[in-house]
């Protein structure tokens, strides 16, 4: 039975047979983001991920701007505080908080050449969604007050020259002859990190006697640990941070010597579509002519390497593995990344709709919400419960409800959002889903989950 409540009925474990009213979701969703927030920082999980990720900071200040527009520049700031010399933006941020592995010691950043001072970070990148944050973050705060108008204005004025810089560490490092995709040395720098994606790639990863021993915290604070990366896929992990200390985490070295190198579509897809909205802001702030140029020459290249990847049959885009120089084929949510940042001829673009629409994907009759899993349920492999391997993931659903609405799919955007919220509307802000009984999985009152939830309500 499905009731409409107003008050707490917690929402762990098994999915709660209560679906809340909007409004209330809303207050929920607000206070999870007040919890979570340590003052300096609001963690992206309270106790699975007790720091600062890039990417999770960056939808994650798109809710907050829905609360207070102050708060959201400041996290923002606050990441690109930590931002290396060389432009890359960490994919974590650490806090004092020690429950997390690997923690900074593992990763040993603080004698790298390029890395910040005063602040420890990871060694390694995240997608680039944060000038679609800062977008937003203005667009909601010009609607708000004069103040907030103007706070926002000033810190875009501030932040874009980052951006920027970030976008073209991307680009100087990480486009080594791979066709213009963006390549990644680690599947955590995906963000998808088990993603069958990866596997390939991966069994070309060997970790060496010289893998120092390690406890994983992460499956103690899950309740079910096979819902997240098994201890074969950590030793890997593992291995690649110990290839990249000691390389001291040089760049260039990292990118010709380790042994995980991927050009990543669904990263390329959205660096092409975050040019876009950089060119857009660096025009109306009046930047430079000359990195506006650049700019555009990225994304278009980035929309061609997209486009270049589709699958001759399927139509899917596709990573590449660049170690190996060949052609990744599995199907995952990361095929639809031309939808993200078109470019792809027509006909493609609409096998892509349609299969996204299909039994397969949207359409599957078992779904509780119509958004997009990050696995097929139909093929071999998908798994409902781990991680990336077949769970929906609320930011995922926005990403793409956010580039349909770019689009002009405005109809498309809407199912987006109202799957998304049909998705979340439990009120426990999972970090994913069981797609076919919409149980929440990993850790629960997630930050990121939580914002994109609060900007689906507030832009109903
Ligand atoms: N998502 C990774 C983890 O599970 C880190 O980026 O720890």
């Amino acid at each position: 039975m499905t009731v409409d409540v107003t008050s707490s009925a917690e929402a762990s474990g098994d999915r709660p047979p209560v679906r809340y009213s909007e409004p209330t979701l809303a207050a929920r969703a607000a206070r999870v983001l007040r919890d979570n927030d340590t003052g300096a920082v609001i963690t992206a999980a309270p106790k699975l991920y007790p720091h600062m990720w890039s990417w999770d900071a960056a939808f994650i200040s798109i809710g907050l701007a829905r609360l207070d527009v102050r708060r959201a520049i400041t996290e923002l700031e606050t990441l690109f505080r930590a931002q290396w010399r060389n432009g890359m933006v960490p994919h974590i941020v650490f806090t004092e908080a020690d429950a997390y592995f690997p923690g900074p010691d593992r990763w040993g950043t603080e004698n790298a050449q390029d890395g910040p001072s005063n602040v420890r970070t990871s060694g390694i990148c995240q997608p680039p969604v944060h000038a679609i944050a800062v977008q937003r973050v203005l667009e909601i705060a010009r609607r708000s007050s004069p103040n907030e108008r103007a706070d926002a204005e000033r810190f875009v004025r501030g932040i874009w020259p980052k951006l920027y810089a970030w976008h073209r560490w991307l680009v100087e490092y990480r486009t080594p002859g791979s066709a213009g995709l963006v390549a990644i040395v680690h599947g955590w720098e995906s963000g998808m990190d088990n993603s069958p994606r990866w596997d390939v790639p991966y069994d070309a990863v060997h970790p060496g006697a010289g893998l120092p021993p390690y406890v994983r915290k992460d499956v103690r604070v899950v309740g079910d640990p096979s819902e997240r990366p098994t201890d074969r896929e950590y030793d890997r992990y593992l291995w690649l941070i110990e290839e990249m200390r000691r390389a001291g985490y040089d760049q260039r070295t990292i990118v010709e010597n380790s042994s995980f190198l991927v050009g990543d579509v669904f990263i390329t897809a959205l660096f092409a579509v975050s040019c876009d909205v950089l060119v857009e802001l660096g025009k109306e702030f009046g930047q430079s002519g000359e990195q506006l140029r650049d700019l555009a020459e990225w994304a278009a290249n980035a929309r061609q390497a997209v486009a270049g990847s589709c699958h001759s049959v399927s139509g899917m885009a596709r990573d590449r593995d660049l170690r190996a120089s060949r052609w990744l084929d599995t199907q995952t949510i990361a095929g639809f990344s031309p939808l993200l940042c078109g470019g792809a001829p027509d006909d493609v673009q609409l096998q892509l709709l349609s299969l996204l629409d299909s039994d397969r994907w949207c359409g599957h009759p078992d779904l509780l919400a119509p958004v997009p899993p990050s696995v097929s349920p139909m093929r071999p492999g998908f798994n409902p419960r781990q991680y990336w391997r077949g769970p929906q993931w609320p930011v995922v659903v926005w990403l793409f409800g956010w580039a349909f609405e770019r689009r002009g799919w405005h109809e498309r955007a809407r199912r987006m959002r109202d799957g998304g919220i049909r998705l979340t509307d439990d009120g426990s802000f999972g970090e994913y889903y069981q797609p076919f009984t919409g149980e929440p999985l990993g850790s629960t009152e997630q930050s990121w989950t939580a914002a994109v939830v609060l900007d689906w309500l507030c832009s109903g």
